[in-house]
């Protein structure tokens, strides 16, 4: 999707907190309307730090967590329960404190290699698409997922092998910008003086990772103050 179709709506909240708790409630509203709907509600977790408040407020969501199915951005090729793992960090935030069906959590299988793990994961996703929800987060350098600044991957790929990351670890596993833009919503995460300069050039045009996905109903960005600069 070309970056200047992607309608972008900013939502400046005061803090970091701020931003987790209406992603939470931005979250639980989209599950509601999709299970109300369809019967479930396909979401796509970012991985890093900034959502981990986020995830930790949806414990509580009242809801019917099997109908909940759950899919990843990216992934670290690392062990499973390697502490850097997004898997991992979703899981001890969120996952493991509420009873979504194990069927429905559709970990990468990074572990592999990405060599492997991204056309496993692939098949995985093309079954899945289009999502209700996709959430990520943004990096210092405008990347996204694991989709970075000058790495180019082969078009029509839903999943990407990554290699020589430049936020470690160098291997991952990513969705495209094509499988991340198939999506009902698509909730980005801005928080923290660090990704000011990715937020400003992001506003200002630059074709930064983060500005190619977009879904058809646009991007809604939920930042603090510190990461509107
Ligand atoms: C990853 C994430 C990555 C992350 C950004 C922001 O695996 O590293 O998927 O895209 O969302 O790098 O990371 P923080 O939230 O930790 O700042």
């Amino acid at each position: 999707m070309a970056q200047s179709n992607i309608e972008t709506r900013w939502h400046l909240l005061d803090d970091a907190r701020a931003v987790a708790a209406q992603a939470a409630l931005w979250i639980q509203r989209a599950a509601s309307r999709a299970i109300a709907q369809r019967g479930w509600f396909s979401i796509v977790l970012a991985g890093g730090n900034t959502p981990r408040l986020a995830y930790r407020l949806l414990v509580d969501t009242d809801t019917d967590w099997s109908r909940w199915v759950i899919y990843f951005g990216d992934e670290r090729c690392l062990p499973p329960d390697h502490r850097d793992r997004n898997s991992r960090m979703a899981a001890a935030a969120w996952l493991d404190a509420v009873p979504i069906p194990a069927d429905n959590v559709h970990v990468i299988p990074a572990q592999l290699g990405a060599e492997v793990a991204a056309p496993a994961y692939a098949k995985v996703i093309r079954a899945a698409l289009p999502f209700d929800l996709v959430l990520l987060g943004i990096g210092e350098d405008g990347h996204t997922a694991s989709l970075f600044p000058g790495q180019h991957h082969p078009a029509g790929q839903l999943v990407h092998a990554v290699y020589q990351a430049p936020k470690p670890p160098p291997e991952r596993v990513s969705l495209s910008a094509q499988a991340l833009s198939e999506t009902s919503e698509l909730l980005v995460l801005a928080t923290g003086a660090d990704k000011a300069p990715a937020v400003r050039a992001w506003r200002s045009g630059v074709a930064l990772p983060v500005a190619q996905v977009g879904a058809a109903g646009g991007v809604d960005v939920l930042l603090d103050k510190a990461a509107d600069g």
